[in-house]
Parts: C-alpha cells; sequence; structure tokens
C-alpha cells in the first residue's frame, strides 16, 4: 500500500516513519509512504501556499492552486484524496479497515485556517477528522491516520490473531490485559487468568470485554442533557430492576458520562445488561 502526503512540513513526518511498525513495514516493502513538500507546486519567487479569505476574518486560506497540482500530479489511477479536517468524518476503527484495502491515499494536511472549499469539490477527496479538537495543522492527524490504517495492512502486524480481539473490533472493547508480576503493590491479577484453564480464560475476557464500541454499531455518544434512563438505550451501562451490583466503567464510559455531567447514581439502582456485564469480584470494580 502506498500513503503520499502532502503538507508544508515534510520534516515532521521523518522520525515517525523512521520507527516501530510503520518503519518496519516501509522497510521491509509492505508500505511506501512519500512526503511531498507542498511548496515545489507554488508560484516563485515566494512559494506562497495561503492567501487572505474573501469576505474577511481572520487568519489565511490555502489557496486551491498548489494543492490541487500537487494532488493532481501525485495521484495514481483510483488513489484515494483524503484531506484532513477538523470538520470532517471521524476517523474510526471501521474507517481504517476500509481504508486499508486501497492502493494509494493520498492525504492533505491543511494548516492556517484551512483549505480553500473548492478543493474537496474537484479533487472529490474524503475530509476526516481524528477528533472533536483543533490542531495546528493536518501532520500530526496524517500519522495518526497512516498508523491506524498500515497496522491493518495485511504482514505488518506480527500476529494478525491480535487483531480480531482488538478494541472495536468485533463490536467491543478489548478486556483487560496483565503481565508479571501477578501481585504488584497488593493489586492482583484475576485468579481465572492465573488457572492454566483456557475455556474459563476465553469465557472469562468474552464476559469482560467492556461496552459495545460505537464504531462498530455501539452506542452513539450521549446527547447533552441525557439522564440516567437514557442509557438503557445508548449503553453503557442498562437500567434494570436486578440486584445490587458491582459494574466496571471504562474510560470510554466515564468520558461519554462526563459530557453530559452524569453522576454515578446510588449504590443499588443499576442492573448490568446482558452484554455489560456486572464484574462483582474485581478489584477494579466500582460500587454504583
Ligand atoms: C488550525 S486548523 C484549521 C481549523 C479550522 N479553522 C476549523 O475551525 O475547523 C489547520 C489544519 O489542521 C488540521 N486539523 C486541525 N484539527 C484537526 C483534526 N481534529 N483532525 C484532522 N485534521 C485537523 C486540518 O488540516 C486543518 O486544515
Amino acid at each position: 500500500m502506498r500513503f503520499d502526503v502532502i503538507t508544508i512540513f515534510p520534516e515532521l513526518f521523518e522520525s515517525p516513519l523512521q520507527v516501530s511498525l510503520v518503519g518496519k513495514a516501509i522497510d521491509g516493502g509492505l508500505l511506501e509512504v512519500e512526503v511531498h513538500n507542498l511548496r515545489n507546486w507554488a508560484p516563485h519567487p515566494h512559494r506562497k501556499v495561503d492567501d487572505a479569505p474573501f469576505g474577511g476574518g481572520a487568519g489565511m486560506v490555502m489557496a486551491p492552486g498548489p494543492v490541487v497540482d500537487a494532488v493532481e500530479e501525485v495521484r495514481r489511477p483510483g488513489g484515494r484524496v483524503i484531506q484532513l479536517s477538523a470538520s470532517g468524518e471521524p476517523l474510526t476503527q471501521a474507517m481504517a479497515a476500509e481504508l486499508s484495502q486501497q492502493n494509494q491515499l493520498v492525504l492533505v494536511c491543511g494548516r492556517y485556517e484551512g483549505m480553500d472549499d473548492r478543493i474537496q469539490e474537484i479533487l472529490g477527496s474524503q475530509e476526516v477528522s481524528i477528533g472533536e479538537y483543533v490542531l495546528a495543522g493536518g501532520e500530526v492527524a496524517a500519522l495518526v491516520l497512516i498508523e491506524a490504517v498500515a497496522r491493518l495492512v495485511p504482514g505488518v502486524l506480527g500476529n494478525e490473531v491480535s487483531l480480531a480481539e482488538e478494541s472495536f473490533t468485533g463490536g467491543l472493547l478489548e478486556y483487560p490485559q496483565y503481565t508479571r508480576p501477578a501481585d504488584f503493590r497488593g493489586h492482583k491479577v484475576p485468579d481465572v487468568l492465573l488457572s492454566g484453564n483456557h475455556k474459563l480464560i476465553a469465557d472469562w475476557r468474552r464476559q469482560d470485554s467492556a461496552l459495545p464500541a460505537r464504531s462498530s454499531g455501539g452506542p452513539e455518544p450521549l446527547p447533552r442533557g441525557a439522564q440516567w434512563a437514557d442509557l438503557g438505550a445508548a449503553g453503557p451501562v442498562g437500567l434494570g430492576s436486578g440486584t445490587p451490583c458491582t459494574v466496571r466503567l471504562s474510560s470510554f464510559c466515564r468520558a461519554q458520562l462526563a459530557r453530559v455531567n452524569l453522576e454515578a447514581p446510588a449504590a443499588g439502582l443499576l442492573a448490568p445488561t446482558r452484554r455489560h456485564r456486572a464484574v462483582k469480584s474485581r478489584s477494579k470494580g466500582e460500587q454504583l
């Protein structure tokens, strides 16, 4: 698979593309990544790629000419063009999997106040965001996308079995992982993992996979102003008339609650749904 990146800061890509999984995949010929300096397509003598916005307003805008020329030159037949943009479609594991099937991705990194809107219109590019925050430029976002996509390209990960069990694959977040020592400062690894019983371990892992992951059909973010009652439909913890229980809240779940300023209700109000199993005996559990 091939990535072509268009940026005014090619040097930002140097070390991230040399190390670890992506670096090895490039060395091994599984990935090709070429980083192009957008200024090579900018008019002389100043190689300017931005201009003031029509209609006034703060900052500068990336002009269409250099970007369109650059993409048209590096794009190969069938190549997909992605513009990194805070207001784009959110990057998810499902999107990464789909993108990993492509032969070429051309990634355009914005700077300044963003890109002239006609760039997207002319190139038919997809706008992709890596999260609900604003970065200074698209370079870090492009690196995130490259890494998320690259590790799904066949052969890039040493152990492809691990892909099947990862968070967001198969609709759940990954179960908790532990390594030696079995007792670290009094925090113990669950007994079942030390039992050597593969069936029990597999069952435990299945039951302890956290809430459905949003990108693969799981709950949408809760709207602001949501109430506890809304959680029954939207996850992360089902409301039922069950017995008092202990529920492990993942960080995703906590983030969901924080977004809508919800506090945990009094002990004993919640029962887990079948999918959000109670973890009664686990030290990480939290009494609700
Ligand atoms: C300072 S930002 C422009 C922000 C723009 N004025 C807005 O309000 O959405 C400059 C560039 O950073 C990149 N960028 C910023 N936040 C991003 C995000 N969350 N995901 C992907 N790219 C982002 C985009 O390429 C964008 O054109």
